[in-house]
């Protein structure tokens, strides 16, 4: 059977978790089930945001209900469709721009739809699953399609499923699929006392 593995080689140790969290784009065609999914949303839920202000929304559409799959996979540029065609739950992220408290511009809605995305990473990771986020859609389009209302923004895409064989790829997806992973040095963005400066937590690292 194929391994569906691609760990995290990591300079310093972490969790288990953040070690097996990868963006697969190939998925088994298994379909996952509603309660899973339900604990995924949920993981997304209890992420930190600034004022408590939660400006996270998905719009969610699932196989088993080809309608709302198809408007959600509509919203994927043709690149990103290749491949996400075969995950059995897409979804778009939606991020409130303004503070329901005062109707302010939110400054960090996009940072914390990002947290309740790796939340819900994590939780499909430590349930076998894996997620695949996607700058690669139209936001315009997801507005149309969605009647996504002003003072919202379309965020990413996301592709959601149990990870699949590599050889179900086309070669150079296939090659992308199974590559070493890799991440800059965190020498080179961890500093202390100026922008630049190393910090020593991380020296040589
Ligand atoms: C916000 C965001 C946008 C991304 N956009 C795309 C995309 O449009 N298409 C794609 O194939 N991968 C996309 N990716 C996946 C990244 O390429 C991937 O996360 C990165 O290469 C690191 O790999 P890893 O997640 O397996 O560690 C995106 C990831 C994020 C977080």
């Amino acid at each position: 059977m194929a391994d569906h593995n691609r760990p995290a080689p990591v300079a310093a140790p972490i969790h288990d978790l953040l070690v097996h969290r990868w963006s697969p784009r190939a998925f088994d065609s298994r379909p996952v089930a509603p309660d899973v999914l339900r604990s995924l949303f949920e993981a997304a839920r209890w992420a930190a945001s600034s004022y408590n202000a939660q400006p996270w929304y998905f719009i969610v559409g699932t196989k088993d209900d080809p309608e709302n799959y198809q408007r959600v996979f509509g919203c994927f540029v043709e690149f990103n469709q290749g491949w996400a065609k075969n995950a059995p739950v897409v979804a778009l992220s939606v991020a409130g721009m303004k503070f329901p408290h005062n109707g302010e511009p939110n400054r960090h809605a996009y940072h914390d739809v990002g947290q309740a995305a790796a939340y819900l990473a994590l939780e499909a990771t430590a349930r076998g699953l894996q997620i695949h986020q996607m700058a690669g859609i139209s936001p315009d389009k997801a507005r149309q399609t969605f009647a996504i209302p002003e003072g919202h923004e379309t965020v990413a895409g996301i592709a959601i499923g149990y990870p699949g064989d590599a050889a179900t790829l086309p070669e150079p997806l296939r090659q992308r699929e199974t590559a070493p992973r890799e991440r800059r040095a965190a020498s080179s963005f961890v500093f202390t006392g100026g922008w630049g400066k190393t910090s020593p937590i991380v020296a040589g690292k």
